[in-house]
């Protein structure tokens, strides 16, 4: 049979009703939905639309549900359109006519609207205490190494001496921004949409501002067609777990190189790394790999739903059942790596000594080099042509900053005195950085603890 024959005698293809049917991932909505639902009925009741036997036997008949989708004496069945569609027949199945009147002032389409928004409340608050938590062990991380020397790189080049413990505390302060980020897109997402109805609102005295407290709010969509129509909230949340896994994949990629044999700064726990099936000596930093990787996947969760409401009309349309897939990876994808990650942090280790020779190299102490010559009365300018002149001098005779001789030095510029040594210690340059952010160890010491204050 033709699926347009079938449609037309009100049949659908099982093909076809499969292929429509959401129930198979939006169950994953079912508390918000008899929560919504809940408070629904709550407000057609105060407003006198139904009577109040009837909603409390939609209250009872919906707290049932959920009990039994939750212990699983209830499974949604997949042959239902979507979870709403489960609920509301599991209802009236259960209840009898009451439960026909629970769709009174509302649609499928400010229904499915809400229940996102309210699915997206709680996951923010959820991925808030993992960032909070991982934010903490890696301040934590932080002070105990904020004295511990180690090159600072720009261009993956050695650039100049920084602690550990500041390179840390950079990435909570990362996550930090992913915690503001998330509360204000929490903000615009905690809005009531439900009683925009279809598109058009109802011609019903409902009262939305009620509905909205009781749902716990923070407003009330001001326009119908926009509350049914609109998935920005959740691309907002996509971004925001983009933005997160972006900083996820650098401090993976950092994990990956530090604990590589050439850098050798950084020892990960046994139980965050593995074995290979035909190298013995392999320690493999997959959990920072996978990160990394992951971090493509919820790029592309973000790229599917913006291109995916690209170009929509107004107002709801069938495409933005696709939104639900890619939300849901993208949240799933994030806590879990937020999970594993914090784990990983509180368990490394760092070979301080192996940090301290790298920073020996590299002349990392070359822009110190320079700045004591602007001491001794030297143009910045000047002084940074010198002491260019002064590392290919060290390169071209195996020498460091450290082992050239006075006498050296003097043939260079005759202001150089024996200070200078003073000025290239490397415990100098970087107890010396006492500006503010920057990597000295009480400065480094003062945020960690700060942070750790604050997301204990
Ligand atoms: N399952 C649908 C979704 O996720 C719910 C809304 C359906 N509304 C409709 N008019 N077909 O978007």
């Amino acid at each position: 049979m033709k699926l347009w024959e079938g449609m037309t005698d009100g049949v659908t293809d099982p093909c076809a009703e499969s292929f429509n049917s959401s129930v198979s991932f939006d169950k994953r909505l079912y508390k918000q939905d008899i929560t919504g639902s809940i408070v629904h009925a709550q407000m057609l009741c105060k407003c006198g639309i139904i009577n109040e036997d009837d909603a409390e036997l939609i209250t009872h008949g919906l707290s049932g549900i959920m009990t039994d989708i939750e212990t699983g004496a209830l499974i949604p069945d997949p042959s239902c359109e979507d979870i709403h569609t489960f609920i509301e027949q599991t209802l009236t199945s259960r209840i009898g006519e009451a439960g026909k009147r629970l769709h009174t002032a509302r649609s499928r389409n400010d229904q499915v609207a809400q229940d996102l928004r309210l699915w997206c409340v709680d996951e923010i608050d959820r991925i808030c205490g993992l960032l909070k938590d991982l934010i903490y062990k890696t301040a934590e991380k932080a002070l105990q190494y904020a004295d511990a020397i180690m090159p600072g790189f720009t261009h993956l080049q050695p650039a100049q001496p920084v602690t550990f413990g500041h390179h840390l505390t950079a990435y909570a302060m990362m996550f930090e921004r992913d915690i503001d980020r998330l509360t204000d897109c929490r903000k615009r997402t905690n809005v009531a949409v439900i009683g925009s109805c279809a598109l058009a609102g109802t011609t019903y005295r409902t009262d939305r501002a009620y509905e909205a407290g009781l749902l716990f709010a923070d407003g009330v969509c001001k326009n119908s067609i926009d509350g049914v129509s609109d998935r920005d909230f959740v691309i907002e949340l996509l971004s925001c777990l983009s933005v997160i896994m972006m900083h996820l994949s650098r401090f993976s990629e950092e994990m990956i190189l530090w604990t590589s044999g050439q850098f050798s700064f950084v020892k990960l726990p046994d139980a965050y790394t593995t074995g290979s099936s035909i190298m013995p000596q392999k320690k493999n930093p997959d959990m920072a790999e996978l990160c990394r990787g992951k971090t493509g996947r919820v790029y592309g969760d973000l790229f599917a739903v913006l291109t995916m409401m690209k170009g929509l009309p107004l107002a709801y349309n069938k495409d933005m059942q696709e939104d639900k897939e890619s939300l849901f990876d993208a949240a799933d994808t994030v806590c879990a790596c937020l999970g594993i990650f914090a784990k990983m942090v509180c368990g490394m280790t760092a070979d301080t000594e192996k940090m301290g020779e790298a920073a020996c190299r590299g002349f990392i102490n070359a822009t110190d080099l320079a700045d004591y010559l602007v001491r001794q009365g030297l143009p910045f300018r000047e002084a940074y042509k010198l002491c260019g002149g002064i590392v290919s001098y060290c390169i071209k005779n195996g020498k460091t900053l450290e082992s050239l001789s006075l006498e050296e030095y003097k043939t260079f510029s005759p202001v150089f005195d024996d200070g200078v040594y003073d000025a290239i210690d490397l415990k100098n340059c970087v107890y010396r950085r006492i500006s503010e952010g920057g990597t000295s160890p009480s400065t480094v010491g003062k945020n960690a603890v700060y942070l750790m204050k604050k997301y204990k």
